[in-house]
């Protein structure tokens, strides 16, 4: 259920990602969050200390009933703390209003824009962020990134990444990435060729593991070796993550740490 949302998720704030052909497409994506370097982050007083407090009263009457009066979720998701960091590091502002233009998710008491800005200068404070001098606008949402302690290195979720383990599974149980790397960015959906499949090969194993979402063709031939998968970036709500899958290849016929 919670992987269908995100999938909708991607699909409405990611346009375009989903029907990329293998060589277009995924630039912007990668691009848009290396131009994040002139962007601002949540942690530059983006909102004020009035607004929050107008997304509070929003928040209060419209959402606190499934997220939480402290916004650690109920039968809606937390907004807030590891979760909300998890979520949203890396994204933007405008992904997370249009998740909220959503909401609540039947339809029946959809606000104006303005409301669901204040609601998110409202989560923004509750998560720690600081009020700044000027308010929040729905036209600079995109200009404005969401960071965490750890800051702009974390890959965000619905990334393209490249991880590099050993393939195991089955097609009835689903497949997946034991002894895995972690994540790195990358920006071709395809698999990887010249240099870039020599640094995969020689890339070390790790500890960390994948669940693979739509693999085609099936990867069946491959289990037990060690493989190149790309795909985009799924956080689970705990450490286990998913790749929703755009290439597999085999590296080496044998896998293991
Ligand atoms: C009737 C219950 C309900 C109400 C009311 C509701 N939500 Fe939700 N909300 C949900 C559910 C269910 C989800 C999906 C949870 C999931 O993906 O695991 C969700 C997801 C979200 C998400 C995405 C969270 C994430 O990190 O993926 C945001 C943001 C959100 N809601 C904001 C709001 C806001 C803002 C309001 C008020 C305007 C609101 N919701 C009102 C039930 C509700």
């Amino acid at each position: 259920m919670r992987r269908l949302m995100m999938l909708m998720l991607l699909a409405t704030t990611v346009p375009g990602v989903m029907h990329a052909g293998p060589l277009g497409g995924t630039g912007g994506i990668v691009s848009g969050s290396l131009g994040a370097l002139q962007e601002k982050t949540v942690k530059d007083g983006v909102f004020t200390v009035d607004q929050a407090v107008r997304g509070r009263e929003r928040y209060d009457a419209t959402c606190q009933r499934c997220h939480g009066a402290d916004l650690t979720g109920g039968a809606g998701r937390s907004l807030t703390g590891d979760v909300f960091l998890r979520d949203w590091a890396g994204l933007t502002l405008d992904g997370l209003f249009e998740r909220m233009q959503s909401m609540p998710p039947d339809g029946s008491e959809s606000l104006a824009a303005d409301a669901y800005v204040d609601i998110i200068s409202y989560v923004l404070e509750r998560n720690g962020f600081p009020a700044g001098a000027g308010e929040l606008s729905a036209g600079v949402l995109g200009g404005v990134r969401v960071e965490g302690d750890e800051g702009p290195n974390v890959v965000p979720n619905f990334a393209l990444v490249r991880v590099v383990g050993c393939l195991t599974g089955s097609e009835g149980d689903g497949w997946r990435l034991s002894h895995a790397s972690e994540e790195a960015r990358a920006a071709d959906p395809a698999a990887s060729a010249g240099d870039e499949r020599a640094a995969a090969e020689a890339a070390p194993l790790g500890d960390a593991a994948f669940q693979l979402m739509y693999v085609f063709p099936s990867p069946a031939a491959y289990v037990g070796h060690k493989v190149e998968t790309k795909g985009l970036l799924i956080r689970g709500d705990d450490d286990e993550h998913s790749l929703n899958v755009t290439s597999v290849q085999s590296l080496a016929e044998r896998c293991g740490p």
